[in-house]
């Protein structure tokens, strides 16, 4: 049996102030369509059945979450976190509970977060990683060509020419978010791929790595499960939840691991990670600006400009991003887009 898993309970600080804490990136409909979240789940319920598809977020997103999907998934597919402990801990809660409601089987783990395109592209290289997890026993994650030497993606190692006689590969090496200097030595070096964030493997498959290489979340997790019909469940979950170490997937199992299979993905995959990203969803116009709402521009070029309210006019400007939502409005040149993190923690401080 194939499950499919979407990981919505990132904050997506760096898209502030599109992405807020208490409506992160996954719930909004950032170039007009519907929310990414919602997209996904649309995307794959062409390939795994309804009642199979599942969505793990935080406690504190799940009135936002049930509305959104109430007529695409059943109320009792969303799995809830009582805090934010990144994906090892998220991966880990959704394949025990999986595991101790169904006993077996194939489960995809997918980022509410992507943007696709080539949907047929999309869904044929998931459904390879089903077949191949399913016949090797191993985890497979999906890579993509990479494009750029972007810092914010897990690189994928692998022995390219194994690709001409299998749709897998081995992976040499994964590299998680490398510094720009290594980024662009993988890229140039043409035997890395992006990891697209999805990764697919039996239940089986799954907690074998997180017994190895997270041993206190596979104990802790299990243990608080025990009780998933007591009355203190939820206590017990976030006492335990709050003792284990806050790290992602791809640090804590992908990266130590020797034992992975790599898919080679064709599709058009963007992670809509910073505000320079909104460039590859909203269309540039013949000045190279890619502007969503109302701009008006003299020898404007090459920048984004978003705002939905009100108009923004500018004068002799290049590479910049110009977002107004509401009352707050963010200027900054296009390669410092990755720096807003900085300042949503400064203004998180700040009150
Ligand atoms: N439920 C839950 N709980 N979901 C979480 C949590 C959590 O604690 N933390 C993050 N997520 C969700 C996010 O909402 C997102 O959909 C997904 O998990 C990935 O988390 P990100 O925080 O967006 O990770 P990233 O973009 O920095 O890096 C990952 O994705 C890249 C591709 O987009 C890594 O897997 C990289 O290797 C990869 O290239
Ligand atoms: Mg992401």
């Amino acid at each position: 049996e194939k499950y499919a898993i979407i990981m919505a309970g990132g904050a997506g600080t760096r898209l502030w102030p599109l992405s807020k804490e208490k409506k992160p990136k996954q719930f909004i409909a950032i170039d007009g369509n519907k929310p990414l979240l919602v997209q996904t789940i649309e995307r794959i319920q062409e390939l795994v059945p309804r009642e199979n598809c599942f969505v793990i977020t935080n406690i504190q997103y799940h009135t936002l979450t049930k509305e959104m999907l109430k007529n695409l998934i059943p109320d009792t597919n969303i799995i809830l976190e009582p805090l934010s402990k990144n994906t090892a801990a998220c991966i880990t809660f959704a394949t025990l509970s999986l595991a101790k409601r169904f006993k077996h089987g194939l489960v995809c783990f997918i980022p509410a977060d992507s943007y696709v395109q080539d949907k047929e592209d999309y869904l044929s290289s998931i459904k390879q990683s089903y077949q191949a997890a399913e016949k090797s026993k191993k985890l497979i994650i999906i890579g993509v060509t990479p494009t750029y030497p972007a810092t914010g993606f897990g690189y994928i190692q692998v022995n390219q020419e194994e690709y001409n006689h299998s749709s897998t590969a081995n992976v040499v090496q994964f590299k998680e978010k490398p510094s720009f200097d290594k980024a662009k030595e993988y890229i140039e070096s043409k035997n890395y791929l992006w990891n697209s964030g999805m990764v697919v493997g039996s239940f089986q498959a799954f907690l074998g790595e997180i017994q190895q290489f997270i041993p206190e979340h596979f104990k802790k997790l299990t243990e608080a499960l025990k009780h998933e019909h007591e009355q203190d469940f939820h206590s017990i979950l976030e006492k335990n939840y709050e003792e284990l170490l806050e790290i992602s997937f791809d640090y804590g199992v992908l990266e130590k691991n020797k034992n992975l299979l790599a898919i080679k993905g064709s599709f058009n995959w963007y992670d809509i990670g910073s505000l320079d990203s909104l460039s590859l969803i909203i269309d540039e116009n013949e000045d190279g600006n890619s502007v969503f709402g109302k701009h008006l521009g003299i020898d404007t070029t090459n920048s984004i400009i978003y705002s939905l309210e009100n108009l923004v006019t500018t004068i002799g400007i290049s590479d910049m991003i110009i977002v107004n939502i509401g009352n707050l409005i963010v200027i900054c040149p296009k390669d410092r887009a990755q720096d807003v993190k900085t300042l949503v923690s400064i203004l998180k401080k700040n009150g």
